[in-house]
């Protein structure tokens, strides 16, 4: 009995998930995806599919219209969860680095143990030895430790963005949320920084749920692929099943739900 392979514990459940914003464009509709514990997810679609209004869902940027988010079993829609708890819960990963500029890549990656230190602390950029050996080791997994001390803002798009990576890394998180991580850098970087993602989902058995919208990357790097539309689930499978069919259902879209398309 006990060599029998455990069936994957879910992560993340996202049900019945809804937003329509003020002004009455409806960004997710009904949206249903089960996350597995340490999995490397992406979220693929097209400009306006909705994949950055579900990730803002996720740490509460963004209120859902209707629908419910489980993670580890609780539910983080609810009222009373504690936004504070719920983002260190989750490390973000975005499209334009977000680095503060004019400081170090170590005090960037130190940044990410705010979530667990007083706010005097986060004032003065005061932070205890135990978090600089964190924040050394996070270097160290993607390799730019070696720049710990330089400005962040000499560093290239693909150095700042493995900053980035450390800096969430940092924060401890269970799940990281990686919005179009390489949608500015080129291919060769890209698939570079992808890389770093994935080893870090695979040897920490972090949750990685990245969207992007490029099908080769997709296709290369993604264990589980949703495929989004519209607001919309329109696949969900391996990158294998990627067939023509199916991105033609992704990229392209149903002349039958021309109504949204007016309101964009
Ligand atoms: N704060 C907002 N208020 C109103 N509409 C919004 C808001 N944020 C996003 N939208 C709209 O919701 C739809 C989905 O946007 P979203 O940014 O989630 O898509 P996306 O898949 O991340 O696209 P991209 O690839 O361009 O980042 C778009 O039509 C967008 O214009
Ligand atoms: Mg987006």
């Amino acid at each position: 009995m006990d060599n029998q392979p455990t069936a994957p514990r879910t992560a993340l459940s996202i049900r019945g998930l809804s937003k329509t914003y003020k002004g009455g464009l409806e960004a997710l509709r009904d949206v249903n995806i089960e996350v597995n514990e340490g999995e490397f997810l992406v979220i693929l679609g097209p400009s306006g599919a909705g994949k950055s209004t579900l990730m803002r869902c996720l740490n509460r940027l963004v209120e859902p219209t209707a629908g419910a988010i489980f993670h580890q079993g609780r539910e983080i829609t609810s009222p009373k969860q504690n936004l504070r708890d719920l983002r260190r819960q989750f490390g973000m990963v975005f499209q334009q680095f977000n680095l503060v500029k004019r400081v170090s890549v170590l005090t960037n990656v130190l940044t990410g143990r705010l979530a667990y230190r007083s706010a005097w602390r986060s004032l003065f950029y005061s932070f205890p030895q135990a978090d600089k050996r964190i924040a050394v080791e996070c270097l160290a997994r993607v390799n730019m430790e070696h720049k710990a001390f330089q400005r962040a803002d000499t560093l290239s798009g693909g150095e700042q963005q493995r900053v980035a990576i450390a800096r969430a890394l940092a924060q401890q998180p269970a799940v990281i949320l990686a919005d179009e991580p390489v949608a500015s850098l080129d291919p060769k970087i890209a698939r570079q920084v992808l890389n770093y993602l994935k080893q870090i989902s695979r040897e920490l058995g972090i949750t990685v749920l990245c969207n992007l919208h490029q099908v080769e990357y997709t296709r290369e790097f993604a264990e589980r692929v949703v495929g989004m539309s519209r607001g919309t689930v329109v696949f969900e499978g391996v990158s294998s099943q990627l067939t023509d069919e199916v991105l033609h259902r992704i990229y392209y879209r149903d002349p039958g739900d021309a109504d949204r398309e007016d309101a964009e």
